[in-house]
C-alpha cells in the first residue's frame, strides 16, 4: 500500500472509530439519563407513598387515640376505682373477652355499695360472682349472691377462686344444665337453665344477666325475664350486659312490651350495660295473670 493512501485508510479507521465512540458515549448518557429520570419519577412515587402513609399512620393513630379514649381507658379509671373500692388488698380475676368489663362491674359495684342488696342473682358466672363477693366481703354486707351457670369449667374456677380467697360463704353456685324452653307465642326454641322452683329465693333485689352464652340460639338470654322477674323484689335492680348487640338490644325491647312498666337507663360501658327498675314497683300487678307464676311470652315481636 502507497504511503498516502495508508494516511487515509488510517484516517477514515480512526474517523468511524470516533463515530462509534461517540455514538457509545450518546447511548451510554441517553441510558443514565432514562434512568436518572425513571429515578427522579421512583423518588417522587416514594414521596407520595411516604406521605400517604403517613396521613394514614395518622389517621389511624387519632382513631386508636379515640378508642382507647372510649374503651381502655374507661376500664382503666373501672379498675383502679374498683380496686380503690376494695382496699387495694385484692387481685381481680381477668376482665373482658369472656368476663365482664370493667366498665360493667363498676356499675355493678355501685349498685352494691348504693342499696345493699341482700338476695343477688346471677346468670352466668365468672369473674362478677367472685368481684361481687369481694365486694360484700370488703363492704361488710350481709348479701348473697345465687351464681346461675352451665358451663362445668367456669364452675370449677369460680368456686377455686372463690375458696382461695375465703368467699364461699357468700356465693351458692346453682349449677344447672341448659334445657330446652319455649314460651307461648314465640317461635324460638331457647335454651334456658335448668332451674328447679326453689333454686333461686323470692325476693331478689339485685339480678345480673350476662348468661347464658350468646350463641346458645338468638335472644338466648331473654327467658331472664319471664323466668326469673316475677322473683325480683319491689326495688330490685337489673343490669344487662353486653347491650351493645342487636340481640340484647331486642330482648330488652321484648321485655318491655312485657313489662310497660320496666325503667331503662343505658349506662357507659364497651360492651354496652343497661340499668332496668321497676317504676311503680308493683311487677305482679301488671304480669297477665296467666304469667304470674309461670313461663311468659311478649305480645308479638
Ligand atoms: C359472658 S359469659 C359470663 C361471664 C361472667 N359474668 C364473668 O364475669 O366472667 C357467659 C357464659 O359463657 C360461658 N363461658 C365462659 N367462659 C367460657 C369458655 N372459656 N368457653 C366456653 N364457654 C364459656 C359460661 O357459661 C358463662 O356463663
Amino acid at each position: 500500500m502507497m504511503p498516502d493512501s495508508f494516511a487515509a485508510a488510517l484516517w477514515i479507521g480512526l474517523s468511524a472509530l470516533n463515530v462509534v465512540l461517540l455514538v457509545a458515549v450518546l447511548v451510554i448518557l441517553l441510558l443514565i439519563t432514562r434512568q436518572l429520570k425513571r429515578a427522579r419519577l421512583m423518588r417522587r412515587k416514594m414521596r407520595d407513598h411516604v406521605v400517604r402513609i403517613r396521613a394514614d399512620i395518622q389517621k389511624y393513630d387519632k382513631k386508636l387515640g379515640r378508642r382507647f379514649d372510649r374503651s381502655i381507658w374507661p376500664q382503666v379509671e373501672s379498675l383502679t376505682s374498683l380496686y380503690r373500692l376494695l382496699d387495694g388488698k385484692i387481685d381481680l380475676p381477668p376482665t373482658r373477652r369472656w368476663a365482664v368489663s370493667p366498665d360493667f362491674l363498676w356499675h355493678v359495684a355501685e349498685s352494691i355499695r348504693r342499696h345493699a342488696p341482700k338476695t343477688i342473682v346471677e346468670c352466668g358466672s365468672g369473674t362478677s360472682t367472685v368481684v361481687m363477693a369481694h365486694l360484700l366481703n370488703t363492704l361488710g354486707q350481709d348479701g348473697h349472691i345465687y351464681a346461675i351457670e352451665n358451663h362445668v369449667p367456669t364452675i370449677d374456677a369460680v368456686r377455686a377462686q372463690l375458696r382461695r380467697h375465703d368467699l364461699e360463704r357468700f356465693v351458692t353456685i346453682v349449677a344447672a344444665p341448659l334445657v330446652e324452653r319455649q314460651y307461648p307465642g314465640v317461635e324460638t326454641l331457647f335454651h334456658w337453665y335448668d332451674l328447679g322452683s326453689d333454686a333461686v329465693p323470692a325476693g331478689v333485689d339485685l339480678l345480673i344477666v350476662d348468661g347464658p352464652v350468646s350463641t346458645a340460639n338468638e335472644l338466648a338470654r331473654y327467658p331472664a325475664g319471664p323466668e326469673l322477674f316475677p322473683k325480683l323484689s319491689r326495688d330490685a335492680h337489673i343490669f344487662v350486659d353486653d347491650t351493645g348487640r342487636e340481640d340484647e338490644l331486642r330482648m330488652l325491647r321484648w321485655w318491655r312490651k312485657l313489662y310497660p312498666d320496666l325503667g331503662i337507663r343505658h349506662l357507659a360501658a364497651e360492651k354496652g350495660c343497661a340499668e332496668l327498675f321497676l317504676l311503680d314497683r308493683k311487677i305482679e300487678d301488671y304480669l297477665p295473670r296467666e304469667w304470674r307464676h309461670s313461663a311468659s311470652a311478649p305480645p308479638s315481636s
